[in-house]
């Protein structure tokens, strides 16, 4: 009886801690006035630094590690965008043509596994892959962000 208790006290706790934590990133991505794709984009633009900052620095292991994140915020390319929401750059044509925009999102997401294979081989071939992921940043970004919206520039 006692031993049942305290297991069920347990794993009331266990799911107390997957709540919280299921709050907090809840609160991370949504609300603050900047739409979710932005918050990602952001996310994403902040972890390719740190592959960057890495990868010059020659630490393979912070690049690897970097790359891991970065291939996790590219698999939530698609789920973040599925509500319509041009409040920011966001192009119409990502709603008009989701498969395109998966695709550059899948596209995206392969050369940052690549790149991962490749974190700890020769600077060239570290070279070659991260332009590689730059290009997919950009090509997804020429096909599907507008320009930059005049009204509300920032510093
Ligand atoms: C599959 C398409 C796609 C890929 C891949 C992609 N982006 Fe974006 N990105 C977008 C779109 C669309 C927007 C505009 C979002 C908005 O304003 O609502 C955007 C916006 C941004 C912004 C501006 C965010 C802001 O504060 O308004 C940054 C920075 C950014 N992306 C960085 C990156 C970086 C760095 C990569 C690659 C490591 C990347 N993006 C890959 C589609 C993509």
């Amino acid at each position: 009886m006692l031993k049942s208790r305290i297991w069920k006290g347990g794993a009331l706790m266990i799911l107390a801690g997957v709540f919280a934590a299921g709050c907090a990133d809840g609160g991370m991505m949504g609300g603050g006035g900047l739409s979710a794709q932005r918050k990602l984009m952001r996310a994403q633009n902040k972890t390719w630094k740190a592959i960057k900052k890495a990868a010059k620095a020659g630490d393979h292991k912070a690049a690897g590690k970097a790359a891991k994140e970065l291939y996790n915020q590219a698999g939530k390319i698609a789920k973040t965008f599925k509500k319509k929401d041009t409040s920011g750059r966001a192009k119409a044509a990502i709603w008009k043509n989701m498969k395109g925009f998966d695709a550059k999102a899948k596209a995206f997401a392969i050369s940052v596994a690549v790149f991962s294979m490749n974190s700890s081989k020769s600077k060239a071939v570290v070279a070659k892959s991260m332009k590689n992921i730059g290009k997919n940043c950009g090509g997804c970004h020429k096909a599907f962000r507008g320009p930059k919206k005049k009204k509300k520039m920032k510093s």
